[in-house]
């Protein structure tokens, strides 16, 4: 039922220039996945990544959108900006934008609301530290993250939103959670959907990745389990190899 979901993000990587040897490389590369697959680049890229991979099965999205429509924002960019240039997906609330942009709840979930008013799907990001996971917080931290993206959100809206489940100690370390640990604490998000919402949507609707050091090496192991439903790939998307390794797990 739940359509498996791998998305690049690239983070701050690629010039234009980078970005169009990337994707030549990656199209053929990925062409026959069953996988829904999707690159997430910075701003300056979009607009080349959505012109090279028009007819192709590559989606583009955009690693962050502000929730007004236009105003004095300095540096922000809106949904409508993003839909007019064709891209479909959005990551919100990375752990990045929390740790070092002074992202919350609160500003996850009033950009959730805006990109969902302007047609785009959210890829929303959660996850833990290591000292809470160590201190046995980890569904605390879950729920209430979860409890906060979702404010407002209603169950028909369910099936345009991906969730990452993305431990802060996994991301850019090398030390990927083991298949177990990620399917478990997938599920304790599932359940808390469940709750919010209702079984069916839980069980049908929303789609969660798993997110942190994924790689071609540890893909397939990943996906295999019950609860995940995809990737969000950050080194790794990088190199178009590796990333349509990690597609066709
Ligand atoms: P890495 O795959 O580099 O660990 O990054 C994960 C991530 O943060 C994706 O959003």
């Amino acid at each position: 039922m739940r359509r498996p979901i791998i998305a690049g993000n690239w983070k701050m990587n690629n010039t234009i220039a980078d970005t169009k040897a990337l994707i030549a490389d990656l199209i053929p590369l990925v062409a026959d996945a069953e996988a829904e697959v999707v690159i997430c680049t910075p701003y300056t890229d979009l607009a080349t990544a959505v012109e090279m991979t028009k007819g192709t099965n590559i989606k583009v999205g955009a690693e962050n959108v502000h929730w007004a429509e236009k105003g004095a924002f300095t540096g922000e960019i809106s949904a409508k900006m993003l839909v007019e240039l064709g891209v479909e997906y959005v990551i919100i609330g990375h752990s990045e934008r929390r740790q070092y942009f002074g992202e919350t709840d609160e500003t996850v979930n009033k950009r959730v609301k805006a990109a969902l008013a302007s047609g785009l799907k959210p890829i929303i990001c959660v996850g833990e530290s290591l000292e809470e996971r160590e201190a046995g917080k980890v569904e605390e931290v879950l729920v209430k993250q979860v409890e906060g993206a979702f404010a407002d959100i209603t169950a028909d809206e369910l099936d345009k939103i991906v969730i990452a489940y993305e431990p802060i100690w996994a991301i850019g370390t090398g030390k990927t959670a083991t298949k177990e640990e990620a399917n478990d604490t997938i599920a304790i998000i599932r359940n808390k959907m469940a709750d919010l919402y209702c079984a069916d949507c839980a069980e049908n609707k929303v789609r969660i990745q798993y997110g942190g050091s994924m790689n071609p090496k540890n893909a397939s192991d990943l996906m295999a389990m019950p609860q995940i439903d995809g990737g969000l790939i950050g080194g790794a998307s990088l190199k178009a190899v590796d990333f349509s390794q990690v597609v066709k797990y």
